[in-house]
């Protein structure tokens, strides 16, 4: 059973969909079912819904969040968004390492540690996506690649500076492709990631760790999924689309983790 100091938090990755009413609508959908759900929800929306998606949030309890963060406080950066912009515009939340912004960006280990400075620094909880591609499963490279990308990406820091940091396991065959993981393979790869952190930062650390799992999310698997141990919560990409499908995930039902 999840310790009880781990709130599960259900989290929308919108990607780049949605234009600014579709995403007012949705918003609106999501808030007005939040309701009495166990799970702390935040959606991550597109930069330019920012500001007008914190206005359908205002007040409610459902948490606005971005899908990236440049390490930069101010500058000659054109295109790039910092982190004390994206608090202004309402965020609290901040995906990081996405493994689309790792394989079509570019982002290794070493950005994704520094967008999480930035991140903390401006009090944004921030989501670390970690995960393996399907070459690296079949050939058993999954542990070593999950153990590089928490060393790399959580290194130096003190316990208490990550007490708000999420870890997002989101293996990057299950990404957008329909194929879930089992639940018996999102716990084993979670279980590993928790070790990992105890590594780095202690056993206290690591039990209070939210580590939520991403990857065809969906409303049928949601349950299987959040009946494991060590799964507290998930990042959910094209479920996250449709009001239904993500309210639905929103009230995952497992009796042992249900309020
Ligand atoms: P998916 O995306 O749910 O569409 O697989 C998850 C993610 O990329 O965060």
């Amino acid at each position: 059973m999840t310790d009880s100091i781990r709130i599960p938090l259900i989290a929308g990755n919108w990607k780049m969909h949605l234009n600014l009413a579709q995403s007012v609508e949705l918003a609106k959908a999501i808030r007005d079912a939040a309701g009495d759900s166990p799970s702390e929800i935040a959606i991550c929306v597109p930069f330019t819904a920012l500001t007008v998606v914190a206005e359908v949030l205002k007040g409610s309890r459902v948490r606005l969040g971005a899908q990236d963060i440049f390490w930069e406080s101010q500058g000659a950066f054109t295109g790039e968004i910092s982190a004390s912009q994206l608090a202004d515009s309402g965020a609290s939340y901040v995906i990081i390492g996405h493994s689309e912004r790792r394989r079509l960006f570019g982002d290794t280990d070493e950005a994704v540690n520094k967008k999480l400075r930035a991140a903390l620094g401006a009090k944004l909880n921030p989501i670390v996506c970690v995960g393996e591609t399907l070459d690296e499963r079949q050939s058993n490279q999954t542990f070593r690649v999950l153990e590089t990308q928490m060393a790399g990406g959580l290194k130096g820091f003190a316990p208490a500076d990550l007490a708000s940091a999420v870890v997002a396991y989101e293996p990057v065959w299950a990404i957008g492709t329909g194929v879930t993981a089992t639940p018996e393979q999102a716990q084993e790869a979670h279980r590993f990631l928790r070790r990992q952190a105890a590594k780095l930062y202690g056993e206290g650390f690591a039990a209070g760790l939210r580590i939520i799992y991403g990857g065809s999310v969906t409303a049928d698997s949601v349950d299987g999924l959040m009946s494991q141990p060590d799964l507290d919560g998930a990042l959910v990409g094209g479920a996250s689309l449709k009001a239904p499908s993500f309210n639905r995930i929103v009230h995952f039902q497992v009796p042992s983790k249900a309020v």
